[in-house]
């Protein structure tokens, strides 16, 4: 695990945002892994200011995002799928049909998501994979107490991930918010080629410690990165506060990117 730790969260943001330029550009048929949540917000829109100043295209880039609700329409503006065409989508030049977001409206949801896998496998597998973390240490949707083996498949959210999910979405209303999801499996994702995780904010510091100096456990997902052998965390000084060899991690990740 590379720990790339900056003062402010647009500062790691950029950085992360110039890493995926630099694949797309290097190889245009890059096959992406997406990530929905506040957090990848300020890195879509440098990867969109990119587009716009012609630095690289997406043209024939294809993605598959991690999750999204069960019951909710891709039309509904809490969408997963509705989150991506206006964070994303809308404002870079990819093909819409190129996008892949599970259907939480699946009339058989594991038909949906083993038809998920198998078009990922068809793909060539995701080159890079964006996350989030919970604060919980979630990945994707995937709960303290799933099998780091896991597929994609129909997931149940934590009464603290309603709760954060309500806080910064559906204005504020917990019961609002969908029990349940489609999700990537925590398997599923370590299989990605390269790993991008965002993490941002006091209130993820406990997470970003359990993911990367606590013991790899089902009780954070996100420790199962810890045997993936090229994954980049990018904290700011907030959500990496509580490492306790912060400055070793930013010496050596700093020096690797050369900055
Ligand atoms: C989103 C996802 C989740 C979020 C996580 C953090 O597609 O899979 O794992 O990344 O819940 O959410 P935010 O970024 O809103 O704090």
């Amino acid at each position: 695990m590379e720990i790339v730790i900056c003062k402010t969260k647009e500062e790691a943001s950029k950085l992360a945002a110039d890493m995926i330029t630099a694949a797309v550009k290097k190889n245009p048929k890059t096959v992406l892994g997406l990530a929905t949540g506040s957090t990848p917000v300020p890195m879509y829109t440098e990867m969109a200011k990119a587009v716009k100043a012609k630095k690289v295209s997406y043209k024939d880039v294809k993605t598959w995002n991690l999750d999204e609700y069960v019951g909710l329409p891709g039309t509904h503006d809490q969408s997963y799928r509705y989150f991506m065409n206006k964070n994303l989508f809308e404002k870079i030049d990819i093909k819409i049909s190129n996008t892949h977001v599970l259907n939480g409206m699946a009339k058989d949801p594991v038909k949906e998501c083993e038809k998920y896998e198998a078009q990922i496998k068809k793909a060539g597998g995701i080159d890079i994979q964006v996350l989030g973390i919970g604060s919980d240490g979630h990945i994707a949707f995937n709960e303290p107490g799933t099998s780091l083996k896991s597929r994609t498949g129909v997931v149940y959210l934590t009464p603290s991930t309603i709760k954060d999910n309500a806080r910064l979405f559906f204005k504020g209303k917990e019961d609002e918010v969908p029990t349940r999801a489609l999700s990537m499996g925590v398997g599923t994702i370590c299989e990605a080629k390269k790993i991008i995780l965002l993490a941002f904010g006091k209130n993820k510091a406990d997470a970003v410690k359990g993911m990367v100096e606590g013991g790899i456990s089902q009780f954070c997902t996100a420790s199962a990165l810890q045997e993936h052998n090229d994954a980049w965390i990018f904290c700011d000084e907030e959500s990496a506060s509580k490492l306790k060899l912060r400055n070793y991690y930013a010496w050596r990740s700093a020096t690797k990117l050369g900055l």
